[in-house]
């Protein structure tokens, strides 16, 4: 399917950002990091890779607000769209030579999200989903998996660490996913993650104390490749809660309920 100008914008700016980001892989140890908070760091290549995306959509389309992640808010004249950015998804991974990290573009007009690219740039792969149109990776179309079992899944997740809170939560739900299924993971990009589920990687994916820029394309990539995105509740409140929950129909649905239950006994 041919993709529409806007996401060819969205896909050249995360090709050129991921350009950049593959230069600074390669020479990881000669980066300036810092710290944001405990356990939370941010390198130049977070920001080199983030003003190539902002000059690359602004100057394609001007006016345009932006919610990024090491820059916040940059409002803009047309109140009715809004890109979404993370321009470096998995920054721990990165500096420790892991090869699994992203750039995740979210559009939302009118506060829906109607496009999405996630890019990871040491793999060279691309996906791409418009509102309507379906998603793809490199130009193959996806499709979430069709297990219906969770004992058949692979369930990926992200585990809260230094600086992040609700550990014994956590683990409570942890143990109760874990007892029911075939595999967890623990990828370290929550977008890739995202974009993972909608492949038919991974069957289904929950994770707490998220943001906006780490979802925002994900989200769509899911329900166009078919599957099921919620907040632990079952609402749509991911982007103002920062939980998310997702998999195929059954998978999605079975989730929920294992995530509510108690602990269960050894
Ligand atoms: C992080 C990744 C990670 C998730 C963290 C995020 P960052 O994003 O998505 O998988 O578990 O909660 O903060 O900081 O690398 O952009
Ligand atoms: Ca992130
Ligand atoms: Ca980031």
């Amino acid at each position: 399917m041919p993709r529409s100008a806007i996401l060819n914008v969205m896909v050249q700016a995360a090709m050129k950002a991921g350009r950049s980001l593959a230069r600074d892989f390669g020479e990881v140890q000669n980066l300036q990091v810092s710290l944001k908070g405990p356990g939370d760091f941010v390198s130049q290549a977070d920001h080199r890779a983030e003003e190539i995306l902002h000059n690359e959509l602004s100057r394609a389309r001007p006016g345009y607000a932006f919610l990024m992640e090491e820059r916040g808010v940059v409002s803009g004249e047309d109140d009715q769209h809004r890109w979404i950015v993370d321009p470096l998804d998995g920054t721990t991974n990165f500096l420790h030579g892991l090869p699994i990290f992203s750039i995740s573009i979210g559009l939302e007009r009118q506060g829906q999200i109607v496009a999405g690219v996630i890019y990871n740039p040491a793999m060279d792969e691309l996906y791409t989903a418009e509102r309507g149109g379906g998603a793809f990776m490199n130009d193959r179309r996806l499709r979430v998996a069709s297990r219906t079992k969770l004992t058949d899944t692979v369930i990926g997740t992200g585990v809260p660490h230094l600086g992040r809170g609700h550990h014994g939560n956590y683990l409570i739900e942890l143990r109760n996913v874990m007892a029911e299924v075939s595999g967890v993971r623990r990828l370290g990009s929550a977008a890739l993650d995202l974009a993972y589920v909608a492949a038919g990687r991974m069957d289904g994916f929950w994770e707490h104390a998220l943001s906006p820029w780490d979802m925002a394309a994900g989200i769509l990539m899911i329900r166009e490749a078919g599957g099921f995105v919620s907040d632990p509740a079952g609402g749509a409140g991911m982007l103002e809660s920062g939980s998310i929950v997702a998999g195929n129909e059954a998978i999605h649905r079975a989730l929920l309920k294992t995530l509510k239950k108690p602990l269960a006994p050894r």
